[in-house]
């Protein structure tokens, strides 16, 4: 099967340190990974260079099969590929404004903003709060908003940094078990955590980067 996004001989320096050493790296369509690694290992590195935010040195990357080159980072990509950050930055404005900006910026119509940020205030369990300033929410439900806001713009692949480590109890979960559907739409998701319970979810696969390398366990 073709994979979502194949990725040959990625490098990422700072300085005189190689952070980032990766010879070969192929992720499959609607699957889950984890991705551990010691602090500082290079985890939201190699997510942000996946997601534009920083450039690498690469070989070689192929979305479906299309290959292109990582710099100028590719429209293409854009379109596939979200960043959420672990503490999610809201926009001036209401959780819903905030939920709909991308399709506001994509174009879409305002009945079709409606329709999709209902739906997907729905899917996060934001309904309640959907007039509320999203600068005034907790962590919990920042993230929760994040996913939506995320979501709604349909990504071929997720990359979720630390989603769950400013969160406990009920916050954690309701975003735990956000994840699966995430799946169940035919995304993919890469999340950077340490947290067991993202990585007992079932078909996770576990990726670890370590010393620069990124080794995959079965
Ligand atoms: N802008 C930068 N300049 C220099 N070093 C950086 C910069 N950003 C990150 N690093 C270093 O790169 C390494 C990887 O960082 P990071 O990707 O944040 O690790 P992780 O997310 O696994 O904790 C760390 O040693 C960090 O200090
Ligand atoms: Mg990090």
């Amino acid at each position: 099967m073709t994979a979502l996004l194949q990725l040959r001989q990625l490098r990422k320096r700072h300085g005189p340190r190689l952070v980032l050493d990766i010879d070969n790296f192929s992720l499959a369509s609607a699957s889950a990974y984890v991705l551990t690694g010691a602090n500082g290992a290079g985890k939201s590195t190699l997510l942000r260079i996946l997601a534009g935010l920083e450039t690498a040195e690469c070989g070689e990357i192929a979305l479906l099969g299309q290959s292109m080159s990582l710099t100028p980072y590719p429209a293409a990509l854009r379109a596939a590929i979200i960043y959420v950050h672990q503490h999610p930055v809201m926009f001036a404005g209401s959780v819903a404004a905030n939920i709909g900006f991308g399709l506001k910026l994509r174009g879409n119509s305002r009945a079709s903003r409606v329709a999709h940020t209902l739906e997907a205030m729905a899917w996060a369990g934001v309904t309640h709060l959907r007039d509320n300033l999203a600068t005034t929410l907790s962590g919990g439900e920042k993230q929760r908003v994040a996913l939506a806001r995320a979501r709604i713009l349909k990504p071929r692949l997720l990359l979720l940094d630390e989603p769950t480590s400013n969160l406990d109890g009920s916050a954690r979960e309701q975003v735990i078990r956000l994840i699966p559907t995430l799946l169940a739409e035919g995304s993919s998701v890469i999340m950077a955590c340490h947290d067991r319970d993202l990585i007992a979810l079932p078909q996770v696969q576990r990726l670890k980067l370590r010393d620069g390398r990124l080794q995959v366990h079965e």
